[in-house]
């Protein structure tokens, strides 16, 4: 897969790119990422790609000549261009499995007040991570674009995502790790007791539990 970041702060994406998991999957290749600065697509003076809003009114917007310019310079047939916005369609886990079939994604980062409208034009979906507002698209292009790249084959085990929180629409089953009993919090027997047919069914249940107890709105679906 191929993602193409558009930002007006390219460094913020320093970090994500050079640690952990996503930088395992730009180095066993299954993944390739490009940050773009839309600055550089600005032909004003001092590349500025903001202005002040028709009608008044406070903040910058960010201008469409350099925002289209970006996304024309890497879309092809294959792109899915995606507009981060706090109105765009609320993300779930089920998107990002559509996602992570997609051959060529294009994240477009707005910032400041917001872009100007007409750039909706230019793009094929808006995507929101939540009832809230941030500076930035960035934190929104990153938690996307995470969420897709672990989905992608050789990135983590299949089995590692594939019980995970919303897979099933249920959230996941407790884990635990060593030491047994940490003090008095013991590890449910069941799970020291070597039958696997057990503690499969022991976790399948404690999954739906944890479900109906935190998120009973997932089994309504
Ligand atoms: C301060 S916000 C603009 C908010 C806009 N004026 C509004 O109220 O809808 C600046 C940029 O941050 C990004 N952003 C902020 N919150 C977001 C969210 N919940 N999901 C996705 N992107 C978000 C978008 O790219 C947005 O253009």
């Amino acid at each position: 897969m191929k993602i193409d970041i558009l930002t007006l702060f390219p460094k913020m994406f320093e970090g994500i790119l050079e640690e952990s998991i996503i930088k395992r999957a730009i180095e066993k290749k299954i993944v390739e990422i490009h940050v773009i600065d839309f600055r550089t697509f600005s032909h004003l003076p001092h590349h500025q790609v903001d202005d002040t809003p028709y009608g008044g009114g406070s903040g910058m917007v960010l201008r469409c000549e350099p925002l289209v310019a970006a996304i024309e310079s890497v879309k092809t047939a294959e792109s899915k261009v995606i507009l981060m916005c706090p109105q765009g369609v609320p993300y779930k886990e089920g998107k990002a499995l559509e996602l992570a079939k997609e051959k060529h994604l294009i994240l477009v980062c707005g910032h400041y007040e917001g872009y100007d409208e007409r750039i909706r034009e230019f793009v094929d979906e808006e995507i929101s991570i939540g009832d809230y507002v941030l500076t930035g698209g960035e934190i929104p292009a990153m938690a996307v674009m995470d969420s897709i790249i672990r989905l992608l084959p050789g990135v983590i085990k299949e089995d590692s995502y594939k019980e995970d929180s919303f897979m099933n629409n249920t959230l996941d089953y407790p884990t635990y790790t060593k030491p047994a009993d940490f003090r008095g919090l013991k590890v449910p027997e069941i799970l020291l007791s070597g039958d696997h047919e057990k503690i499969r069914k022991w976790r399948e249940e404690q999954a739906l539990e944890n479900t109906k107890k935190r998120r009973k709105d997932l089994l309504e679906k």
